[in-house]
């Protein structure tokens, strides 16, 4: 009976702040799709819910007053425009709440910007048939990219600055223009260390491989926790991902085991700020070895992008323990523990969303133990669960 009351009395509610999971707060699994025709489809990449990020690779010929052309190998010939129908997978990826980005460049092509003229013709280029402009021959149809990542691995280290700033104006048009970079792990990037300095870069997926000075080797994360340490004090970036190979198959070096990614090297570097989470090279690769899924059964790379905040409506004083689950699938109860951290936020009063953080829970997925920061109170448990679209609903009370 005195249960049964005190659900009716109680107003509890689990609710996300509505920046969770937006814009520049994102973070969590970048992938590269493009260069293999057996990684499946744009849309059933995105359909995995595994990743945040797609990276399309790549437009492989650009500059120096080169007509540009994309290559996405086996999935599609992008002469006669044998490559637009890709708009409809672009827009499924997205209403998902997912970024999908056009990368530039990769380890081998035919670009180079020759002056800053052209680095600004080649932004134009990339807004008119990829961004928010328009053309009348879109490679990759109507859809509106959200960025440009630059994979700047060879030709010259020159303008890819202005490139930068020439594209990031276009964000104010309206939508932003996302720019992302993949510079490889010695600092300061050889291609891409001028145009990093300007700052303005959202997400840098680092890549930690195929360079053994700064990259994991068994058991030893210093080489890889010390140049991490200097990409995110020196380089001014929303958010810096550790960029990884998917299998040993896919570079010649810096494969890490997920145990040990998930047991050594990600504890030492997610507490940093500007942690986003990890990139991976590639779909086809992370098909073969299913890393992603891995890394997100451990829970780890997504901590700070499953980062939940939760709002907790108190009646009479009575705030309960909250027991934050994630299911396996939006059906199911599964205790599989991927939420690692949880933040609590008790409002002020029962019908604000005040952000103040007075509560906090770290959950090991099957139930998080909380307190009231100021009382130092404990709370009775209420259930919570989370699906895969970060939807936390209360199922039950106990
Ligand atoms: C790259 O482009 C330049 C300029 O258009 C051209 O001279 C050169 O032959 C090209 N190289 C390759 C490998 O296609
Ligand atoms: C880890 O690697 C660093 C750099 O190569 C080396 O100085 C250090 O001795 C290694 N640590 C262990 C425990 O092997």
């Amino acid at each position: 009976m005195m249960a049964v009351k005190s659900a009716a009395v109680l107003a509890f509610s689990c609710l996300i702040a509505p920046f969770f999971f937006s814009g520049a707060d994102a973070g969590g699994i970048a992938i590269y799709w493009g260069q293999n025709g057996n990684e499946g489809t744009l849309a059933a990449t995105c359909a995995t819910g595994n990743y945040n990020f797609v990276n399309i690779a790549f437009l492989v010929t650009f500059g120096n007053g080169q007509t540009p052309m994309i290559n996405l190998a086996g999935h599609c010939d992008p002469s006669g425009n044998g490559c637009s129908g890709l708009s409809s997978d672009i827009q499924s990826c997205q209403a998902n709440g997912i970024k999908v980005i056009l990368s530039i460049g990769g380890g081998a092509g035919n670009y180079s910007l020759s002056s800053a003229d052209d680095a600004k013709q080649v932004a134009a280029y990339l807004w008119n048939n990829f961004l928010g402009g328009q053309s009348s021959n879109r490679p990759l149809g109507d859809a509106v990219l959200d960025g440009i990542d630059f994979d700047i691995e060879l030709g010259t280290n020159l303008h890819w600055d202005d490139l930068a700033m020439y594209l990031s104006q276009y964000s104010n048009q309206g939508q932003k223009v996302y720019l992302t970079a993949a510079p490889q792990c010695p600092f300061p990037d050889t291609w891409l260390g001028d145009a990093l300095k300007t700052g303005l870069f959202d997400y840098v997926w680092v890549q930690f491989f195929n360079n053994p000075p700064c990259q994991y080797t068994s058991g030893n994360t210093t080489n890889l926790v010390n140049a991490w340490n200097q990409w995110t004090q020196d380089i001014q970036a929303t958010q810096i991902f550790l960029g990884l190979p998917a299998s040993p198959e896919a570079a010649g070096s810096g494969f890490i085991p997920v145990n040990d990614l998930t047991s050594q090297v990600l504890p030492a570097i997610k507490g940093d700020s500007k942690y986003g989470g990890v990139m991976l090279w590639s779909k086809y690769y992370d098909d073969q070895t299913g890393y992603s899924s891995s890394i997100k059964a451990a829970g780890i790379a997504n901590a700070r992008n499953k980062f939940v905040k939760v709002v907790i409506r108190e009646a009479q004083g009575k705030v309960q323990r909250l027991k934050l689950t994630a299911p396996q699938s939006q059906n199911s109860e599964s205790t599989a523990p991927r939420l690692q951290r949880s933040e609590l936020i008790a409002p002020q009063s029962q019908n604000s969303e005040l952000t103040t953080p007075q509560l906090f829970a770290e959950s090991n997925g099957l139930s998080s133990r909380y307190r009231n920061a100021e009382s130092g109170q404990e709370r009775n448990p209420v259930n919570c669960a989370i699906n895969g679209n970060g939807i936390i609903k209360i199922y039950k009370y106990v």
